[in-house]
């Protein structure tokens, strides 16, 4: 094996770490020399949930940004094309040749398996604005926008994730999609274990996902009254856009943890054209929004230990 490719499925290990919608990991990688192909794994799509595989392709995307840093990491100099058509590769990496490690990328990698979702409620101190301005930074230096909510627009926001959890939790076909990948251990390697799912509800502001099971992570008193939310967004609706988008959130929340934060995604208003559109008003209809996040200081700095992963040979395939 030259080193090239061993740079490259090296690149998948780390890419295979990646945040997913429900921890579905709907991706697939072909290594054929100095080239790595993505692939979506329409297996692994939620059909109910996300038809259009919007949050398939920015999960994609998030693996896609953790494959891309990973090498850079390693000095290994880059290429990227990405269509993001399920049809064939969503994106490809071409490697063009060694130069020397990317400081940032060697910091970005190190938050990799210290990075997990935490749905507890931040911790009570304001979040520093140098973290933030580092947050907000990553996202821009991928080319997509942040608008960080004020108060009234957290309210409002609050509505918005309301309205679209409603929504989910009162259709049948969804509700039996999910209970297919929530609760339990996981053995399998995918899904979303009980350990990952609070006990009880936390008090927040913006409501939680509702996983619909009883799940095991204790959940500290107090409101996450410090906690910040903004909203990811861009200027294009296409699949690529929602791949970009899951570069823009791997990203943030790489350096969210290089920074001492916690960033938990909450996707539901993006998931129904409805609540879609309150989220466009939240960006004042100047883009079309993906993804929104909290941002705040984590409680204690646990590392994930619950969320399994499928084994390399399921996601990767060596030409
Ligand atoms: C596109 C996307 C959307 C997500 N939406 C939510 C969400 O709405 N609520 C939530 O609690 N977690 C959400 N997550 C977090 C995933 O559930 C989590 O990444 C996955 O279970 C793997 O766990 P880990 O992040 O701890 O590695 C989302 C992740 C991604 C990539």
């Amino acid at each position: 094996m030259s080193d090239v490719t061993r740079a490259l499925t090296g690149a998948v290990t780390v890419a295979g770490r990646a945040p997913s919608i429900h921890n579905t990991q709907p991706w697939r990688f072909v290594v054929d020399g100095d080239r790595l192909d993505l692939h979506t794994e329409p297996s692994r799509q939620l059909r109910e949930l996300d038809p259009e595989g919007h949050m398939m392709l920015v999960s994609c995307g998030a693996a896609l940004h953790h494959a891309v840093v990973a090498l850079a990491a390693e000095g290994w100099h880059a290429e990227v094309e990405r269509t993001g058509a399920p049809e064939g590769a969503v994106a490809s990496v071409r490697v063009t040749g060694p130069g020397e490690p990317d400081p940032h990328a060697v910091r970005r990698v190190a938050a990799v398996p210290r990075r997990h979702t935490d749905r507890r409620p931040v911790a009570p101190v304001p979040v520093p604005p140098d973290a933030l301005a580092a947050v907000t930074d990553a996202v821009t230096g991928t080319g997509l926008r942040i608008h960080v909510l004020q108060p009234k627009q957290v309210v409002e926001l609050a509505v918005a994730v309301d309205r679209a959890l409603r929504a989910e939790g009162s259709d049948d076909r969804q509700r039996a999609e999910l209970a297919g990948w929530v609760g339990g251990a996981r053995e399998a390697g995918t899904g979303v274990p009980d350990a990952a799912i609070p006990r009880s509800a936390p008090e927040t502001t913006v409501p939680g996902r509702d996983f619909g099971v009883d799940g095991t992570l204790t959940v500290p008193t107090g409101h996450d009254e410090r906690a910040v939310h903004a909203v990811i967004y861009g200027t294009g609706d296409r699949p690529v856009d929602w791949l970009r988008a899951g570069e823009a959130l791997s990203a943030a929340w790489l350096d969210a943890v290089d920074n001492g934060l916690t960033l938990l995604p909450e996707s539901s208003p993006a998931e129904i054209a409805s609540t879609r559109l309150l989220l466009r008003q939240l960006v004042s209809h100047v883009g079309y929004p993906y993804l929104v996040v909290r941002l705040g200081v984590a409680h204690d700095e646990t590392t994930t230990t619950g969320t399994p992963r499928l084994p390399a040979p399921e996601i990767v395939e060596l030409r």
